[in-house]
């Protein structure tokens, strides 16, 4: 088993608060975050997938078609867009890296396994300093 791994880049708007909490509490909780008027992150993340080698190619996949898959799937319905607002597979979600992840897993895995291989992670970096990793699971 090989895993191959693609990294995209996206940056979109969000912002995390509950409309229950004080404004204090929002600021406790989510930091940054809360602020009222959105903020943006630029967001790095990584697909990746593992398979068996195709012995006509030596490649696990077509690396053109894995990006061609995310670039339709992922990045057109994130890049330079409100995950608040825009987002069909956030909607009614926490627009947090971890539901992004998530999300992004469930937009992904049908398309990737009709491809006859598995996806194994999506890796999404906030900041360089904070990222969420999401196996299926
Ligand atoms: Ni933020």
């Amino acid at each position: 088993m090989i895993y191959v791994t693609r990294r995209e880049r996206f940056s979109a708007a969000h912002r995390l608060f509950r409309d229950e909490w004080t404004d204090d509490k929002n600021l406790e909780i989510f930091d940054k975050c809360s602020y009222p008027n959105w903020h943006g992150h630029n967001y790095v993340m990584y697909v990746t997938v593992k398979g068996d080698l195709n012995p006509e190619t030596g490649f696990v996949v077509n690396i053109k078609r894995l990006s061609k898959i995310i670039k339709e799937k992922i990045i057109v319905k994130l890049d330079h867009r409100n995950l608040n607002i825009d987002v069909d597979f956030l909607k009614g979600k926490m627009a947090s890296t971890e539901n992004l992840a998530i999300g992004i897993w469930e937009e992904l895995e049908p398309t990737i396994t009709a491809l006859g291989i598995h996806l194994h992670c999506v890796k999404i970096e906030e900041t360089e300093n904070n990222f969420v990793e999401y196996f299926g699971n």
